[in-house]
């Protein structure tokens, strides 16, 4: 089948605004994009990001909108971004101009998924590229502490998201001449720690489902890129006691959003099918290799003496 790239100017950018937003993305006023023109002809054919049309899920902070700059600002990406926070993506709108457009919903909405593919059908946009980037950390607890329902929406939204963006994306996907999927898990699918047991089984449950999913699909010439990354300097510790990556030792450890970004991006220029990204990470998955019955727990051992305020409702002291 004939593969369109949609006419930006004209419906392109409808889908910059959720259904109900009121104001006209016309009068949002925007900045010339750089969009990589400085590029040679030569650079652009073996760049296999140039002029893609990228959705980035987590668009609106951290890793996810690093990544969306990069995509759009050195590569001439089309970037569609996915998240909830719309003032975030606005920002980023009026940063990118129109190679960035935005939806908003909650990833973990298996029908909100659905009707975004049938908007983008509706639209003739087809993706090139899928990077499913949103999560979530819940507050760092023992299990018996944490409550259910926020064990739930971590499951939901860490894992069951990315199952539900490729049921309702891949048909879209498969059609792009090149198509790449790229899911964001974790060092703690390499080796869980304490405390955080859904986001530990959700980012577990992420590597395993990509792994079999590019085995599945490699006949179909989808390239999957499966990203391990370590601590990294972002809003995700928001829910923590004493606020993550304020903590000296912890944010010493953790590598800068921008550089995680960047490694991101050059792996999926080079259609790279898995990458453990922070020195962490790398320590995280030797050790597990090394002893797995002991390796969560040594891990938990290290953070708790870095970091012991994070770790106060992991490890009671009141008896429980
Ligand atoms: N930072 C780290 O240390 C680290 C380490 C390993 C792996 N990771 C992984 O890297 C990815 C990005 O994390 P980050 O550190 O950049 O975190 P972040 O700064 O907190 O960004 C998370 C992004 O996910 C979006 N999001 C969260 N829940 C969502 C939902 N239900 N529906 C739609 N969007 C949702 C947020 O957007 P809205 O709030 O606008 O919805 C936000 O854009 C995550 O998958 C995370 O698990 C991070």
């Amino acid at each position: 089948m004939p593969r369109t790239k949609p006419d930006q100017s004209a419906s392109g950018f409808s889908l910059s605004l959720s259904a109900n937003y009121p104001v006209n993305p016309a009068s949002v006023p925007l900045p010339a994009s750089e969009n990589g023109a400085a590029k040679t002809s030569r650079h652009r054919k073996r760049d296999r990001l140039w002029e893609k049309t990228v959705i980035v899920t987590g668009a609106s902070s951290g890793i996810g909108r690093s990544l969306c700059k990069r995509l759009v600002e050195r590569h001439a990406c089309r970037v569609i971004g996915v998240a909830r926070n719309e003032e975030r993506c606005l920002s980023l709108r009026r940063e990118l101009g129109d190679a960035f457009s935005y939806h908003l919903f909650d990833v973990s909405d298996e029908k909100a998924w659905q009707a975004f593919a049938a908007r983008l059908q509706e639209e003739n946009i087809l993706p090139d590229i899928l990077v499913n980037n949103a999560g979530m950390l819940p507050r760092f607890c023992r299990f018996d502490r944490m409550d259910a329902a926020l064990f739930s929406q971590t499951i939901d939204v860490d894992f069951l998201s990315v199952v539900y963006a490729c049921r309702a994306m891949l048909p879209l996907l498969l059609r792009a001449p090149s198509p790449m999927l790229c899911n964001i898990a974790s060092s703690a699918a390499l080796c869980p720690l304490p405390g955080v047991t859904p986001y530990a089984a959700a980012k577990a449950a992420v590597k395993s489902f990509t792994e079999s999913l590019a085995a599945e699909y490699a006949p179909d010439r989808l390239r999957v890129c499966l990203i391990l990354p370590g601590f990294t300097l972002t809003d995700i510790f928001r829910e923590q006691k004493e606020s993550g990556m304020r903590n000296p030792w912890l944010s010493r450890i953790a590598m800068p959003c921008k550089k995680m970004a960047g490694k991101i991006e050059r792996a999926l220029q080079k259609g790279k099918p898995r990458k453990v990204f922070g020195a962490d990470a790398k320590g995280m998955d030797l050790l597990y290799k090394l002893f797995p019955a002991h390796a969560a727990r040594l891990c938990g051992n290290v953070l708790r003496l870095g970091a012991a305020a994070l770790f106060e409702d992991v490890f009671p002291t009141d008896g429980i």
